[in-house]
């Protein structure tokens, strides 16, 4: 088996860390994220499981044009370390799924909290690129979680408003620019908003649009390109 653990910093140096065949990355406290070709990943299952109580990941590397293929962004991280910390409700919106790594992670931190999901649970992730969607539907079928998430090629347009306790966005900038509006109808009250993939130079400035429509900001990472803000709507 091939151990990977590479430190925070060293990911975040690098824009698009490239994958071996097998490579494993614990995020955060709880989260064990495994990368490779299916067979090999399963054949590695019993050994994971037995190393510590990390919750394990499977991802797998089929379909290469999706995001979160073949890389792990640092913004995708930081979407997985937000979790861990603000993690709320049981309405969970995962807006551009790309592999679908963020909802298999919120899926799994859930189900560990409450050890079953919580009755009123709803997971809806989805994608406007079909291939994202494959590799999505590949990933949520390597761990069992299929069945717990409405996973779509859609847009955001199509999903209901003040509803999600939880929305999770790690899009590319253009996408915020259009979405961001959009992306505030969706909170429900008190709910959260998980925000990644903000250019750097543009973060002030969208942070006080949000806080200008009841969003404080109650956490973020910064670094001189990307950046994520979590924000919290308090109307
Ligand atoms: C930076 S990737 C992040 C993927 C995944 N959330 C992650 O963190 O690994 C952005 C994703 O957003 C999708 N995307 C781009 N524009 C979008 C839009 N307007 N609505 C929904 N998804 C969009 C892309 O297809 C891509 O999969």
């Amino acid at each position: 088996m091939k151990k990977c653990l590479l430190s925070k910093q060293f990911l975040t140096k690098r824009r698009h860390q490239r994958l071996s065949p097998t490579s494993v990355y614990d995020i955060g406290d709880k989260l064990r994220l495994v990368f490779g070709k299916p067979s090999s990943i399963n054949s590695l299952d019993n050994n994971l499981n037995n190393l510590d109580s990390h919750l394990l990941i499977k991802l797998s590397s089929s379909v290469p044009s999706a995001f979160g293929t073949n890389n792990l962004h640092p913004t995708t991280i930081w979407c997985i370390e937000m979790l861990e910390k603000y993690l709320k409700g049981e309405k969970l919106l995962d807006v551009g799924t790309g592999a679908g790594i963020i909802t298999i992670c919120a899926l799994k931190l859930i189900r560990n909290k409450e050890e079953k999901f919580p009755t009123n649970f709803q997971a809806d992730a989805f994608d406007i690129y079909q291939d994202a969607i494959k590799q999505a539907k590949t990933n949520l079928r390597l761990n069992g979680l299929e069945k717990y998430v409405n996973l779509e090629q859609n847009t955001l347009t199509n999903y209901p408003n003040n509803f999600y306790t939880l929305v999770i966005a790690n899009l590319p900038p253009i996408a915020i620019s259009e979405l961001w509006l959009e992306l505030i109808e969706k909170v429900a009250d008190n709910g959260r908003l998980i925000l990644s993939g903000i250019l750097r130079h543009s973060f002030a400035d969208l942070v006080e649009r949000f806080s200008r429509k009841g969003f404080k900001l109650i956490d973020e990472k910064l670094t001189d390109l990307w950046c994520l803000a979590v924000l919290e709507k308090n109307l």
